[in-house]
């Protein structure tokens, strides 16, 4: 295990002697219903989880940046200057928290020193648990704190989804970089992705857990495939604004994308529009189910939800279905579904207690069965969101 102090002692080392001022946390990421409904209008609800990155660093007396990160040691230690943060590519992951100090900059605060940082992931690696947005937001608190920034945490969210829009230049929509900049422990979090209204929801599982499962499938083409169902959605919505007047659509119920489907000339922008519509209306359900202390219906919203993304929106995969389908014949199990943009990555499940050792095991044995390598398993801790650490541990 790694602890705060391996953290200090790694920044001495690298940094030649001096210590850290300030140690962070930023957590990753669960969704566990609404997907693909952010750049739609639409809500969704996600939870900060307990693995993510750890940031210690210190202010420097000169206009020198440095980077360092205890995942990619064959990087070493990047070098910048405040007044050349522009993206290139060799600096690779750097980029993220280049272009947070960067789009911070453009907005008018003032970081007027340097700062060297140290970096410490414990998300597995690639699964779609936004490994990239805990680094963005890790970076946000750092520097809002050790520059005094002032920076309402809301600000801090969006200028995240812009350095991932624009400086990253991936197409995402707000849900990641709110949820780990908001998180709460032990609560999930209901985002109106219009309005950005939001309220949190107490996670009471009761004798159930929520696991997420790894596929272990490497997310090809995932950028290209996300950016794809964006613009078909988008010509869904030009589409039925020919004759309604909405913004987006997440503005529709399903009755009345029921009664104006026609509209959407193309079949597939019909299909891409209906899950939108539809996991819009489960998340607002999934709520209330929540909200009711009743676990089985939300179990059952996330079964919808996945079959929605697997069949109308085509996210999903052979390895995300393998997992899923085998998780929803298990005993204890009231519901699966892929979390996250798709394409590989992660799925969840809310499985009794006592059952997730044989649970583990039978979808574990039916996975590798089909792909030919094992899935990962973690238990879920829902934590809190980005924040100041004055702990030892890292988990
Ligand atoms: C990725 C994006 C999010 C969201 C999800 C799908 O995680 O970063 O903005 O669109 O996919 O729900």
């Amino acid at each position: 295990m790694v602890t705060l102090s391996d953290l200090h002692a790694e920044f001495r080392k690298k940094y030649k002697g001096n210590s850290p001022s300030h140690s962070f946390f930023s957590p990753g990421r669960i969704n566990l219903i609404g997907e693909h409904t952010d750049y739609n209008g639409g809500h969704v609800f996600p939870a900060s989880i307990s693995y993510g990155t750890y940031v210690v660093a210190k202010k420097r007396n000169d206009q020198k940046v440095r980077f360092y990160s205890m995942n990619f040691p064959e990087n070493g230690i990047i070098e910048k200057y405040l007044s050349n943060l522009a993206y290139e590519e060799e600096d690779d992951w750097a980029n993220y928290p280049k272009g947070m100090i960067q789009y911070i900059i453009n907005k008018g605060y003032a970081i007027d020193h340097g700062i060297d940082i140290l970096y410490y992931g414990n998300i597995p690696n690639a699964a779609g648990l936004s490994s990239s947005a805990s680094i963005e937001l890790a970076t946000g608190v750092a520097l809002e704190r050790i520059f005094d920034l002032e920076l309402d945490r809301v600000e801090m969210v969006k200028i995240g989804q812009q350095v991932e829009n624009e400086y990253i230049g991936v197409n995402s929509g707000i849900m990641d970089q709110f949820a780990i900049g908001m998180g709460k422990e032990n609560h999930a979090i209901l985002l109106n992705c219009d309005t950005l209204d939001y309220q949190y929801a107490p996670l009471e599982l009761n004798n159930y857990r929520i696991i997420i499962i790894n596929t272990n499938k490497r997310r090809e083409l995932a950028a290209s495939k996300y950016n794809e169902r964006r613009s078909e959605c988008e010509a869904a919505l030009k589409d039925l604004q020919k004759e309604l007047d909405i913004k987006s659509l997440g503005q529709l119920s399903k009755e009345e994308y029921d009664k104006h489907q026609h509209l959407i000339r193309d079949e597939t922008h019909r299909k891409r529009a209906k899950h939108a519509v539809y996991e819009n209306t489960r998340t607002l359900e999934a709520l209330e189910a929540l909200s009711n202390n009743n676990l089985e219906a939300f179990g059952k919203l996330m079964n919808e939800s996945h079959e929605s993304l697997q069949y109308d929106y085509e996210v999903t995969g052979a390895e995300l279905d393998a997992i899923v389908h085998a998780a929803w014949e298990q005993p204890g199990v009231l519901g699966a579904r892929m979390t996250g943009a798709g394409f590989g990555g992660c799925a969840i499940a809310i499985v009794e207690k006592d059952k997730i050792d044989q649970f583990k095991n039978k979808v574990n044995n039916a996975y590798s069965d089909k792909v030919g390598y094992d899935a990962t398993f973690y238990i879920a801790t829902i934590g809190d969101g980005a924040k100041e650490l004055e702990g030892r541990k890292v988990r």
